[in-house]
């Protein structure tokens, strides 16, 4: 999605500004472009289509340069990828403004604006934020008034940043249901719609909340606003370091991040395990009331963060017997829903930006009724976190490949350990939570073992370069793992990809299968095992061409039109965590064969924070 980069400095940041762009690049974007004022005060702007590479080329033969400046890249909601849409958007020559969100009432500002002589030049949302800015900056003393003015016209979400020639030892820059950063530097100042673009130059941040707007000087000077009152914000160190955004010796961030699994579900195990039962503290001091009250959850979520819901509602029925409803979150947020009595409210999700999720949370804080919100989530101080009454915070680290990986296991990792607590207030310590434990205990090497099948699903994956379908089977916990499989498999692939729980087969999609049509079945040794290998008897009676993972100890047998890769004995509990992997890598091989963009899939964003 769209991101943005400012600094205000002493020396020159205009390359600040485009390796900020570069770190963006993960988030998906179509566009990009940068305006930075000189030190004469000129305002010089570069935009293109396309990759920042090519807004880079622009800037050498340009030879833009300036202490002051905003950047910017697009990911097009109003109007075509074209270099007129790309921002910064000026009005006139001496203002520039970037904005990731949209305006929702853009078009009756628009319609005012050309009545007083506007010329718009683009058919973005963003150009009625400069026109404002330019109309408004004439009828204030300075720039910040001028922009707090603007802002309060704006309905819809927005991250703002803006910069004027006739006050050229700043910028100012609002947030308002899109993430936005203040990059804390010496004697100078940045912002940023993700930290992870600022990191060469601060790892400390300020995460600027709803409707702050702030003030950044030459100098350093940092000062920051809500509803006109200046407010305190606390700043805090970014943990993970810069090297944790780096490639390493990996070709893709997503293999990268396939291959961190074992050390980050670690992580996020490490602290939380008793001898024999999850500790209830997780989630904070006074939780063992809280669950203890909890009669039923509602989980919410997008994408693959709802998979690993779904995933849950198998687990949380079964091992805290609590009733268990996982939606998603663009469905939810526009429901009449129906909360009963000790309703946990959870969201899950990697960015904690992503606007569904967000307004399903607030739609759920305005209705009431819920016992309490809780957010699943990887980055801290992002607004799902600030937002929710408790959390329990996953430890991917940052995840770059818009495919998302670890931080899926990782959100296994961490429902399952809610769901131990929860059984653990409700019944005291038992044998199963003990096992479960040691399970968890040994899941980093397990991860590990599974991991080094890659080779062989690397040599697997030719079998699906050149088809243009596939199907995915599974059963019981298996069945949400298969609806993973087979979004990352048209995600990265572009391949169209259907999962169907293994039973539903013969009600429809079996109609599907042919030898043009590979299945790809997961089957670990759970209870459903003998019914999943009768619904494989029936893709195979038809012809179709079989790929089963399957456990290393079950009577699945290699044959014509059966591939068999062997997977390592685990606690059925466990499974889907596990059987997530040889499907990450299959869909990266795939990919890998087929030549796309494999970190950033076309038409896709990292962090969806526009509806
Ligand atoms: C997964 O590979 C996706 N890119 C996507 O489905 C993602 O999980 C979804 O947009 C939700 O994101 P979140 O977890 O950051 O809320």
């Amino acid at each position: 999605m769209c991101g943005i980069v400012g600094a205000v400095a002493d020396r020159q940041v205009q390359n600040i500004l485009l390796e900020g762009l570069k770190r963006l690049e993960y988030r998906g974007y179509d566009s990009a472009g940068m305006a930075v004022l000189s030190a004469d005060a000129r305002l010089s702007r570069q935009r293109a289509v396309g990759k920042v590479a090519a807004l880079e080329e622009k800037l050498q033969a340009s030879g833009l340069r300036g202490h002051v400046g905003i950047a910017h890249t697009r990911w097009a909601t109003h109007g075509r990828p074209t270099e007129n849409n790309a921002h910064p958007h000026q009005s006139g020559d001496s203002l520039a403004v970037v904005h990731n969100g949209i305006i929702e009432n853009y078009e009756i500002l628009k319609a005012d604006l050309e009545g007083q002589g506007y010329v718009f030049l683009s058919e973005t949302d963003t150009e009625v934020i400069a026109h404002l800015m330019s109309r408004e900056v004439s009828r204030h003393d300075d720039l910040l008034s001028a922009f707090q003015h603007v802002v309060d016209m704006l309905n819809g979400a927005y991250a703002l940043a803006v910069t004027h020639a006739d006050y050229p030892d700043q910028i100012v820059g609002a947030r308002k249901g899109s993430p936005l950063v203040v990059g804390v530097g010496i004697d100078e100042a940045f912002l940023a719609s993700d930290p992870l673009a600022l990191l060469q130059v601060t790892d400390r941040f300020i995460y600027l909340q709803e409707g702050d707007v702030a003030r950044l000087t030459v100098g350093g000077n940092i000062e920051i606003f809500n509803a006109g009152q200046s407010v305190e914000r606390p700043s805090a160190i970014f943990e993970h370091g810069d090297g944790a955004v780096s490639r390493g010796d990996y070709r893709h961030f997503m293999l990268k991040e396939i291959h961190e699994q074992s050390q980050v579900i670690a992580n996020t195990l490490e602290g939380r395990l008793g001898d024999r039962h999850v500790f209830t503290r997780i989630l904070g001091a006074e939780a063992d009331d809280l669950l203890a009250h909890v009669k039923n959850i509602q989980i919410v979520a997008c994408g693959t963060s709802y998979h690993a819901g779904m995933v849950a509602r198998y687990w949380l029925e079964k091992l805290a017997g609590i009733p268990t409803q996982v939606e998603v979150a663009s469905e939810y947020r526009y429901r009449e829903v129906v909360v009963p009595e000790g309703t946990l409210f959870v969201t899950l999700s990697q960015s904690g930006e992503t606007a569904d999720t967000l307004a399903a949370l607030r739609y759920a804080s305005q209705k009431g009724g819920y016992l309490a919100s809780l957010a699943i989530c990887n980055v801290p101080g992002s607004s799902l976190v600030r937002e929710s009454d408790l959390t329990l915070m996953t430890q991917a680290g940052p995840e770059i490949g818009v495919a998302s990986t670890k931080a899926f296991t990782t959100q296994l990792v961490a429902l399952l350990l809610l769901t131990l607590a929860l059984r653990h207030v409700r019944q005291g310590d038992d044998d199963v939570q003990a096992r479960l434990v040691n399970a968890l205990r040994e899941l980093p090497r397990l991860i590990t073992r599974g991991l080094a099948l890659d080779s062989a699903i690397e040599t697997m994956s030719a079998a699906f370069a050149e088809k243009h379908h596939a199907l995915f089977l599974g059963r019981g916990t298996m069945f949400p793992i298969a609806l993973e499989g087979a979004l990352k498999l048209k995600e990265i692939s572009y391949i169209h990809a259907e999962a169907y729980p293994a039973g539903e087969l013969k009600h429809g999609p079996l109609a599907l299968v042919d030898s043009d049509m590979p299945v790809i079945a997961v089957a670990p040794n759970d209870e459903l095992l003998e019914k999943l290998k009768s619904n494989l008897q029936e893709v195979r009676a038809r012809g179709g061409e079989l790929f089963v993972f399957a456990d290393e100890h079950v009577a699945i047998n290699e044959s014509e039109g059966v591939h068999v890769l062997r997977m390592p004995a685990v606690d059925d509990v466990i499974a889907p965590i596990l059987y997530t992997l040889p499907l990450q890598l299959l869909s990266y091989h795939v990919a890998v064969l087929k030549g796309t963009d494999v970190d950033q899939p076309r038409n896709l964003a990292k962090s969806v924070t526009v509806e």
